[in-house]
């Protein structure tokens, strides 16, 4: 029995307002989309909500950046993202910002309620400060070396090399990523959410249902390690919201973020007239909220937020459903391989429904990865929509438009089979509900393999050959159309558009309760195309897209041998230039003088030194191309200098942790740079 009373709300997480939205967010966007389309099918009431997530340090120093107000570019963003959403159909009730009046009074009215309450707690605690741009260092703003294996070149909260976690005040030589300053450790009083207080709230929750098996254990571990008070404030400069009777200091993005998904309902409410709010958020509402979120953010939904809803006297999440992370090709999305692909990019090149039907094809319950391999995604997306679901369809098409003026005959006359589609029905909502898409979208494939197969059996186009079979060659390909019917309303969630078409082309709206009768004696219109399939070729134009670039500006002049430039001489004839970049793009490049203290010849590699490293602090494998120029012995002890943060290469004989700088390449003469006397193993090249 279906309950069409149901009352839900259904959340994205909200995207982060300084970025383009990529084919990793899509997922989640697809995902919940498919959902909340499949529930309204089934008669339930759904409203759909998102919002960007507009506040925090990277969003103010991005706009410092292009020199725009964090105003003017959390609104270009918005424009963009929504843009995107709506050309791959989410169909979202309202999508808002948290930048916004709506989640401002929320935000105080809530954090109000737990300082009532004795939920704040106040502490002052020392930071890390940039004395040049007069602010507090997040931890993602500080790079210094690593306190635990002495890495250079780590983040302030872990260490990339070794994993240790610590405090970014015990990094060594830590720097500021925004000025290059030292940082000074400055004390500030900070505002705590007592999350202690709700252990047992929050144990009893995480296991009633509310998440996953893998979530639930995932925050047991929080557990056993123990909850601790959770910092919600900042200091100005911030660009957040301020907090009420504290002056200078802000609410941390995350504070006011999930407040977000009430302040975007909250305005969808205003909008109107028959939407009430409290019933929605009340405690013990009996409505029901989702928050489909991506696994690096399950703490902040099922410890942090449930916990200020609990304190604040507000409903918690009905459940949080998590999934896994996008690959492209096996691989983590990669801006220099063309697979960091932005939903816009897409849009230029391919239908937004093969992305719909490929991560439907693929996804499941669980939060596992998903690999989104770009060949298996044009063959899959040809083979199930094209040769087998349109199939049927164009199939049949022809004859009852041709032959039979489009009028379907009145005899459904292979009942049977017609019923085992029915039948399938229930197992197929069933999956879709527990957001069991691939198996969903396996049975119903599995179906339009019986349809195809009952055509070919009973080959319509021989008999149209033959005068006595003009009823059956009806009877058949009315058949034909009458299972497509009930495969389409099946897809109608995961693949809107070519549902849209598919009804104009049957003259019917499709519903999940109505394909219980078959279409008999019904006139249907024209077979129109309904989906063409993906070609390879731009596939591979979106990749080509995709890729950062690069590639020399062929505009630049290039400087010719005996110029004068810096008063050096340069021999630049044979390269043209690069692109010109800009300083931040230069600072980036994290150029460092090392000691060589050892160096040894690679015996099957023609060209390779093994070259060890020193950091002043820490040591790099490096292997070099120089063996023709140099004998390891020679090497050692000498200084040189390396590009420290380049992402370390997987090599026939080791890994190489980054690369020293040279002239010349194969074939010419190679010089390594040393630096000046006097320069010390560690220091910093600008
Ligand atoms: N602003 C926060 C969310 C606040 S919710 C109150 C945020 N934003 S985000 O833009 O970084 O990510 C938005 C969502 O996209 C998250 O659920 C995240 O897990 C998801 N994804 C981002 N990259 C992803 C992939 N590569 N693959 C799948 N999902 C990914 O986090
Ligand atoms: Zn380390």
């Amino acid at each position: 029995m279906v309950n069409h009373d149901r009352k839900i709300l259904v959340t994205c997480a909200l995207p982060y307002a300084n970025g383009p939205i990529h084919l990793g967010h899509m997922l989640e966007h697809i995902q919940a989309d498919i959902w909340v389309r499949f529930q309204r099918l089934r008669g339930h009431s759904v409203h759909f909500i998102c919002a960007d997530d507009a506040h925090g340090t990277p969003i103010m120093l991005k706009a410092n950046e292009l020199g725009i107000s964090p105003e003017t570019m959390i609104a270009d963003i918005k424009r963009s993202h929504e843009h995107d959403f709506s050309g791959f159909d989410i169909n979202f009730d309202n999508y808002h910002s948290t930048h916004s009046k709506e989640n401002h009074e929320l935000s105080s009215k809530i954090y109000l309620a737990l300082r009532g309450k004795g939920y704040i707690k106040t502490r002052t605690i020392s930071q890390l400060f940039d004395p040049e741009k007069e602010m507090f260092l997040p931890d993602r703003f500080v790079k210094g070396g690593c306190p635990s294996c002495k890495a250079d070149n780590q983040y302030g909260d872990n260490c990339d090399h070794c994993g240790a976690t610590y405090s970014p005040i015990d990094l060594i030589n830590a720097t500021s990523t925004i000025t290059g300053t030292t940082p000074i450790i400055k004390d500030s009083e900070h505002y705590f959410f007592d999350l202690p207080q709700f252990e047992d709230m929050l144990k009893t929750w995480t296991r009633s249902g509310s998440l996953q098996l893998e979530m639930a254990n995932k925050i047991n571990e929080w557990f056993i390690s123990g909850l601790k008070q959770w910092d919600i404030s900042r200091d100005a400069p911030y660009f957040g919201f301020e907090i009420p009777n504290a002056p200078g200091k802000f609410f941390y993005v995350w504070l006011d973020a999930p407040i977000g998904y009430m302040g975007s309902f909250k305005n969808l409410c205003d909008k109107t007239d028959h939407l009430d709010f409290d019933e929605y958020w009340k405690k013990n509402s009996t409505t029901e909220l989702y928050h489909f979120i991506g696994k690096d953010i399950i703490n902040f939904h099922s410890l942090f937020w449930p916990a200020v809803l609990e304190g604040a006297n507000y409903r918690k999440p009905t459940a949080v459903y998590v999934h896994g992370y996008v690959t492209v090709n096996g691989l983590k999305m990669s801006k220099s391989k063309g697979t960091f692909i932005k939903a816009s990019t897409y849009l230029e090149h391919l239908d937004p429904e093969c992305l719909r039907y490929y991560y439907a094809a693929k996804l499941t319950s669980k939060i596992d990865d998903l690999d989104l391999n770009l060949d298996d995604f044009t063959q899959r997306v040809n083979t199930d929509v094209v040769n087998k679901l349109v199939n049927i369809a164009s199939r049949s098409a022809g004859f009852i438009n041709k032959k039979y003026q489009g009028e379907l005959s009145d005899r459904l006359v292979a009942p049977d089979l017609y019923q085992s589609f029915i039948d399938k029905g229930k197992s197929i909502a069933t999956l879709f509900d527990q957001r069991e898409f691939a198996r969903a979208i396996r049975e119903i494939m599995a179906l339009a393999d019986n349809a195809n197969k009952y055509i070919d059996e009973k080959a319509p186009w021989v008999m149209a050959k033959q005068q006595d079979k003009k009823v059956e060659v009806q009877e058949i390909c009315s058949m034909g159309i009458n299972l497509f019917r009930v495969l389409i309303t099946y897809l109608k969630a995961v693949m809107p558009k070519l549902a849209a078409r598919s009804e104009a082309f049957l003259n019917e709206t499709l519903n999940w309760d109505s394909i219980k009768t078959p279409l008999l004696a019904h006139q249907i219109n024209q077979f129109k195309v309904l989906f063409s399939r993906i070609d390879p070729k731009h596939v591979e134009a979106m990749i080509e897209a995709s890729k950062d670039n690069i590639v020399a500006d062929k505009s630049i002049k290039t400087v010719k041998v005996g110029d004068k430039f810096n008063s050096l001489t340069c021999e630049l004839d044979k390269e043209p230039l690069c692109s010109e970049i800009d300083f931040d793009t230069f600072a980036k490049v994290d150029l460092r003088v090392v000691l060589i203290t050892k160096a040894e010849s690679v015996p099957k590699a023609n060209k390779l030194l093994k070259l060890t490293l020193d950091l002043g602090g820490g040591t790099r494998t490096v292997f070099a191309g120089i063996k023709s120029a140099y004998h390891p012995e020679d090497l050692e002890g000498k200084l040189t200098v390396m590009v420290a943060n380049i992402a370390p290469r997987k090599m026939k004989f080791g890994l190489s942790q980054g690369m020293i700088l040279a002239t010349g390449s194969e074939g010419s003469e190679i010089h390594i740079l040393h630096p000046d006397s006097g320069a010390k193993p560690g220091q910093r090249i600008m």
